[in-house]
């Protein structure tokens, strides 16, 4: 079994995602010793956008990001809400791993994906609320983007939300502690 843990907050140490991924990836490892990990930091080390000449259709070379993924059993993926969406380093991934033909293909009924099968949990981290009947609920283009994508490819993505990190440091850490008393709850 191969397991990919992907982080890309920006926030280093103080990283909520990162402090949840990393439960999550030390769950998982507890119950199946022998798993393979690859870790990668996406903000030290960032994928550059995407651009005609690096397209993984259109150039074999560019395909390393598609491999690693198609390989892996389980990806675990943190998540922060930057500015009501994704970090733009965790978007470069994954327009790494959207590929025709790979991931998802079109038919004649539409498209349809091709990487179901594997197990995708998100660690996602938001300063405020946004779930339904909050004011903010239309800003939501994190959980929703990556249920999403990942739908359109074959997966059910698992979420483990901590929220509210931003309304101070009671919420913050009520909010964590829930987080991680989600992960310890997680499904083998
Ligand atoms: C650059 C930046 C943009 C942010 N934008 C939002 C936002 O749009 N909505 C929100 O609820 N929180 C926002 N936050 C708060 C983060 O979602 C929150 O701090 C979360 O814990 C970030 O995850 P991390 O600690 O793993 O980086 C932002 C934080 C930063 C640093």
């Amino acid at each position: 079994m191969k397991l990919l843990h992907l982080d890309s907050s920006i926030l280093g140490e103080g990283s909520v995602s990162r402090q949840i991924t990393a439960s999550i990836v030390e769950q998982i490892r507890k119950s199946d010793p022998s798993i393979e990990i690859v870790s990668r930091d996406l903000a030290a080390d960032p994928i550059p956008h995407l651009t005609l000449a690096s397209l993984p259709a259109a150039n074999p070379d560019a395909r390393a990001d598609l491999a690693q993924f198609l390989a892996s059993d389980i990806v675990v993926i943190g998540a922060p809400m930057y500015n009501f969406t994704l970090p733009s380093q965790l978007k470069a991934w994954i327009d790494r791993i959207l590929v025709a033909g790979e991931t998802f293909h079109y038919t004649e009924t539409g498209p349809a994906g091709l990487a179901g099968g594997k197990r995708v949990i998100v660690a996602i981290s938001r300063g405020g609320h946004y779930g339904p009947g909050t004011p903010a609920e239309s800003l939501e283009h994190l959980e929703t983007y990556l249920r999403g994508v990942f739908g359109f490819i074959g997966i059910t993505p698992e979420f483990i939300a901590a929220d509210g990190i931003a309304l101070g440091a009671d919420a913050r850490s009520a909010s964590i502690e829930q987080a991680l008393g989600t992960v310890s709850s997680l499904a083998a």
